[in-house]
């Protein structure tokens, strides 16, 4: 019987790590968890209730008070906050624009860290993120780290946003991903780096079948 491994993917915002992901999730039956989403969903509660982004110890008040919960369904990983279903309103712009200020608190990650840590423990696991590989499941069997050029990536989310019947323009785009990117890898808390022992996936010419397929081949080559 195949192992119930732990897959870690990391890579900037539009690499395509969530589709990605949970495409090969669902081809090995594997639990399939965006943690980007948990911290979207801290963000969305923290600008409903008015808390200052910048008030680590407000948020993790918040939090300590906050039920967050993931849940696998048809259309993907679908969350919800305090009994809410926040799947949609998670991706507005406004939550996108304001994420990578809550995800730089050093104390907030913590908390969902250990979270994601528990949600994993029993393996059997893609988890997609910025950390997974250098600070969630370090030991995870198999590690990838996906990333695209910043034009792609923009390219991409614009057409996603239009699906999603959300207005944007490539070139905001491009700026936004730019910007997010620096933020998130220049953050003193977790920066988003390559672990060590991650294989590399370039996914800007690979369509979405051809990088799905790239990692479960390094799947199996580990089970
Ligand atoms: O993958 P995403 O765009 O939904 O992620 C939202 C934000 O959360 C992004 O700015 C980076 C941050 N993030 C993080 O710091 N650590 C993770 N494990 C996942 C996401």
């Amino acid at each position: 019987m195949a192992k119930q491994i732990q897959i870690a993917i990391d890579g900037p915002a539009g690499a395509g790590k969530s589709t990605i992901a949970k495409i090969v999730a669902e081809k090995l039956n594997f639990t399939y968890i965006d943690t980007g989403a948990m911290y979207r969903a801290v963000t969305h509660k923290a600008m409903q209730l008015g808390i200052q982004l910048d008030d680590s110890e407000a948020l993790e008040k918040m939090l300590h008070a906050t039920k967050i919960e993931l849940e696998p369904s048809i259309n993907g990983q679908l969350v919800y906050v305090d009994g809410v279903n926040v799947s949609e309103v998670i991706r507005s712009n406004e939550v996108t624009a304001n994420v990578s200020q809550v995800a730089a608190h050093a104390n907030i990650r913590e908390v969902l860290v250990a979270m994601q840590q528990q949600l994993a423990a029993d393996g059997a696991v893609v988890m997609d993120g910025r950390d997974i590989a250098t600070h969630v499941l370090t030991n995870a069997e198999l590690k990838v780290f996906m990333s695209a050029s910043v034009e792609e990536r923009a390219r991409r989310r614009y057409l996603d946003n239009e699906r999603r019947g959300i207005q944007s323009s490539i070139e905001r785009l491009q700026e936004e991903i730019a910007l997010r990117d620096k933020l998130d890898s220049e953050r003193e808390a977790s920066p988003l780096i390559q672990a060590a022992d991650a294989v590399y996936l370039d996914t800007t010419n690979l369509t979405i079948d051809e990088a799905a397929e790239a990692i479960l081949k390094l799947a199996y080559d580990v089970m």
